[in-house]
């Protein structure tokens, strides 16, 4: 067990999006919160966020001033390092450098006691190239949020290969303590949503490379025929091109370029050109404009298709994260609807649509490409061939 409680003073490293959204987090929790950056003024910064942000739910209503004022008095910014001495866990969460991160938990090491907790929010660096030369490796794992922190429920726990099982555990134990839903995933690139979910951009840019579609058409062929909260598109401008494509491009380069992960070209370009999506007015979409969604005649028989084809490549990516033992079959349902708002555990749905439905389709689009990214996985064909399901009932 982790000797971890409202009493443990937390510290946070990197006061950007991510860091002061987990010092919310864990400062809502009731801890004393220490919030460190390289840049002083982003901490004052951060500090100033949060206040907007837990002033507009308390006008809403769905927040006490009262609580709201301890939040913020919890937070306590620092300009050194060593103020992190008394803390019990530290959450990292700067700029994404194998580098740079490991320099700073060096230093760590030398200020704060043994006991001390390490975690790192990285999205695409191993925890095991963290933490490999620390003096204590078993003491550091993976918390990884989602954007924004306060909002999202999921964390993905993440040992490494030298991370002890009491301390996994133990960070298991305190997500669930903070109000979030914790699952566990081993050191894997993209860990179980950043590769879950990479045929939901990578298989809707491949059709509308193809011409098959337009945006708005492949968007709301996710929305309408899979109840999608946000269509594959409208996604991308959200997280930003520059940062989805990014995310594939470490995705692919760390599973030895398998084609499943093949980057897109269009992506590159949006992203080229500065057409990141939301943040700069414009990417797959404008923004500069109001606009209104146009439902036009679609044909029913394409959106179907469109929605199959998109479905069918998210459930194959779930089956070989379970195949590979990534995580388990709950934890990757779970991973999908709380990380990234998807309708459905994408397990649960292949066992809804059939097994064999599924590996059809995969199959007679692995016929038509000759590619390798819609090669049905193993383990689907196995259960077909023992007559299983995901789950039981
Ligand atoms: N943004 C996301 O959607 C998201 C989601 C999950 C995980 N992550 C991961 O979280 C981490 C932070 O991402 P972010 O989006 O919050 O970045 P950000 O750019 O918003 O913030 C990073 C902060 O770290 C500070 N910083 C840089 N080097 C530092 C150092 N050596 N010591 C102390 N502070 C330093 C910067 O000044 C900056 O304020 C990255 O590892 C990223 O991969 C990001």
């Amino acid at each position: 067990m982790l000797n971890i409680n409202n009493n443990t003073d937390i510290g946070v490293i990197g006061a950007g999006t991510m860091g002061s959204g987990i010092a919310q987090v864990a400062a809502s929790a009731g801890h004393a919160v220490y919030l460190y950056d390289a840049n002083f003024s982003s901490c004052e910064k951060a500090i100033v966020n949060l206040k907007n942000g837990l002033n507009k739910l308390v006008d809403k209503g769905k927040l006490e001033q009262k609580k709201a004022d301890s939040i913020i008095s919890n937070i306590h910014i620092i300009d050194k390092l060593e103020n992190f001495q008394k803390c019990g866990l530290i959450i990292e969460a700067i700029i994404e450098d194998l580098d740079v991160k490991r320099t700073l938990f060096g230093k760590l090491e030398d200020i704060c006691e043994p006991t001390c907790i390490f975690a790192s929010n990285t999205s695409s660096l191993s925890i095991g190239s963290i933490s490999g030369n620390l003096k204590n490796p078993e003491r550091f794992a993976g918390l990884h949020f989602f954007n924004p922190a306060q909002v999202l429920p999921l964390v993905e726990v993440v040992p490494s290969v030298l991370t002890s099982d009491n301390i996994i555990n133990g960070l298991y134990d305190l997500m669930k303590v903070w109000g979030k839903t914790p699952v566990i995933a081993k050191d894997t690139p993209g860990f179980i949503v950043n590769k879950v979910a990479r045929p939901y951009y990578g298989e809707a840019l491949k059709i509308y490379e193809e011409g098959l579609a337009d945006f708005s058409e492949i968007d709301f062929a996710m929305k309408s025929i899979g109840s999608f909260k946000m269509g594959p598109f409208e996604l991308m401008d959200l997280i930003g091109n520059d940062v989805n494509y990014k995310v594939t491009e470490t995705v692919f380069t760390e599973f030895y370029y398998d084609g499943r992960y093949k980057p897109s070209i269009t992506q590159k370009r949006y992203a080229e050109a500065g057409l990141l999506g939301r943040k700069s007015g414009r990417g797959f979409y404008d923004y500069s404009k109001e606009t209104t969604f146009e439902e036009k005649n679609y044909d029913y028989n394409k959106l179907n298709y469109i929605f199959t084809r998109i479905l069918v490549m998210l459930i194959n990516e779930a089956i070989d994260t379970l195949y590979r033992n990534i995580a388990s079959k709950e934890d990757i349902d779970l991973a999908v609807i709380k990380g990234v708002n998807y309708p459905k555990g994408l397990l649960k749905w292949a066992d809804e649509l059939g097994l064999e439905f599924v590996y059809d389709e995969l199959n007679s689009l692995y016929t038509l490409y000759l590619e390798d990214r819609y090669r049905p996985c193993p383990l689907l064909k196995k259960m077909i061939d023992s007559s299983k399901k995901f789950y039981n009932e």
